[in-house]
């Protein structure tokens, strides 16, 4: 099957597209959707598939929402772009600048983004400050600059972003025939499970999918605002993506948790590290810490005893594990990689083959 990888192009519809915005793309979205080898059976899923929106242009499903942000910035006039992020976000608003001249400003929590991350914005030209502080710092501040300043600010609290997100949820349905009954996402600043709720009631009410899901969102443990129903000062995880204590799109998440008989719920740093390992080997899909949060969430469901017979279930797999090589290795074990003479026999040895 030939797909777009061009969300503007292909959903215009039902996007805030009209003839004066411009339209350029590094291929964002058509992402696959893989069936899993493992975890369906071990879980008693009747179907189990992971959305790899880890293969969009930079490496996470944010290029959906930023090429429909920085598209509308060009067309209202802007010439700077402004974030604030946990990496990601960052990573591509900088590549969405270059690709549309533009000038991309981002403000980071110091010391808490995967080298991948900071490497993207670096290299694609943006001007990065790393504050003392936390990303929920770094979006009041971001905030409040784009009121002092000509920037368009791109976070997802620009309702730009939401819209091209849902296009995710449109792809799922497209593919699959109808909406999942499951959709397991990660859940940080919780603008992605807002925008795949608005993308499951769009299509549900088009009469394009008989059904939408019911939306599982999963929270690192030390960053589960949502789940305690109060911000958290000091966020902490390992999954430094989702490290957010107030998220922006709070009630969003609140509506497509109760409209859809879902829920929100916390996973640990271990069982997200658990998912991540299982993910990689048993599944091919490498992801980062705060991707696996979906698939973890499931199988503590899975463990605590829901049933799951009959469930088709989505886990959106949000970002690459090549964002992160710190925690890839990290969680290697010591055995991984060897170092041998380049000779057959000594190579032969190490592995243990003679
Ligand atoms: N997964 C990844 C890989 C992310 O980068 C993020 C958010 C999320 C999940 C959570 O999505 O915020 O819409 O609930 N990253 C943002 C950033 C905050 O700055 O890159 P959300």
């Amino acid at each position: 099957m030939t797909v777009t990888r061009f969300i503007l192009e292909r959903y215009a519809d039902a996007l805030p597209v009209t003839a004066e915005t411009p339209l350029r793309t590094l291929g964002e979205g058509g992402t696959p959707l893989v069936r899993s080898r493992v975890l369906e059976g071990a879980l008693g899923l009747e179907a189990l598939y992971f959305k790899l929106e880890s293969t969009n242009p930079t490496g996470s499903f944010k290029d959906r929402g930023m090429v429909m942000a920085v598209a509308k910035a060009v067309e209202e006039g802007a010439t700077a772009v402004l974030c604030a992020s946990t990496g990601n976000t960052s990573a591509s608003a900088a590549a969405y600048a270059a690709l549309y001249g533009l000038r991309a400003y981002v403000i980071v929590p110091a010391g808490n983004i995967a080298l991948g991350k900071l490497a993207q914005a670096t290299a694609h030209g943006a001007e990065i400050v790393q504050i003392d502080g936390s990303f929920d710092d770094a979006l009041d501040l971001a905030r409040e600059l784009s009121e002092r300043h000509d920037l368009a600010l791109v976070n997802s609290v620009n309702p730009h972003r939401i819209e091209g997100q849902k296009t995710a949820a449109f792809e799922i349905v497209d593919e699959l025939g109808d909406a999942p009954s499951l959709l397991c996402i990660p859940v940080g600043n919780a603008g992605n499970i807002t925008a795949y709720w608005r993308g499951f009631g769009e299509y549900y009410r088009l009469e394009r999918a008989g059904r939408r899901p019911r939306m599982w969102g999963f929270q690192a443990a030390g960053a589960a605002p949502l789940v305690s129903g109060a911000p958290v000062a000091e966020p902490e995880t390992i999954a430094t993506a989702i490290r957010i204590g107030n998220p922006a799109s709070w009630q969003g998440a609140i509506e497509a948790r109760d409209d859809s008989d879902g829920l929100i719920a916390a996973v640990t740093d271990d069982e997200i590290l658990d998912a991540y390992r299982r993910l990689a080997r048993d599944e091919g899909v490498f992801c980062e810490p705060a991707s696996a949060a979906s698939v973890a969430g499931l199988v503590a469901r899975s463990r605590a005893g829901v049933d799951l017979s009959g469930e088709t279930a989505v886990c959106v797999i949000t970002g690459t594990g090549l964002k992160d090589p710190d925690t890839a290795m990290a969680m290697a074990v010591e055995s991984a990689v060897q170092e041998t003479a380049a000779d057959v026999d000594a190579i032969d040895r190490a592995l243990g083959w003679t």
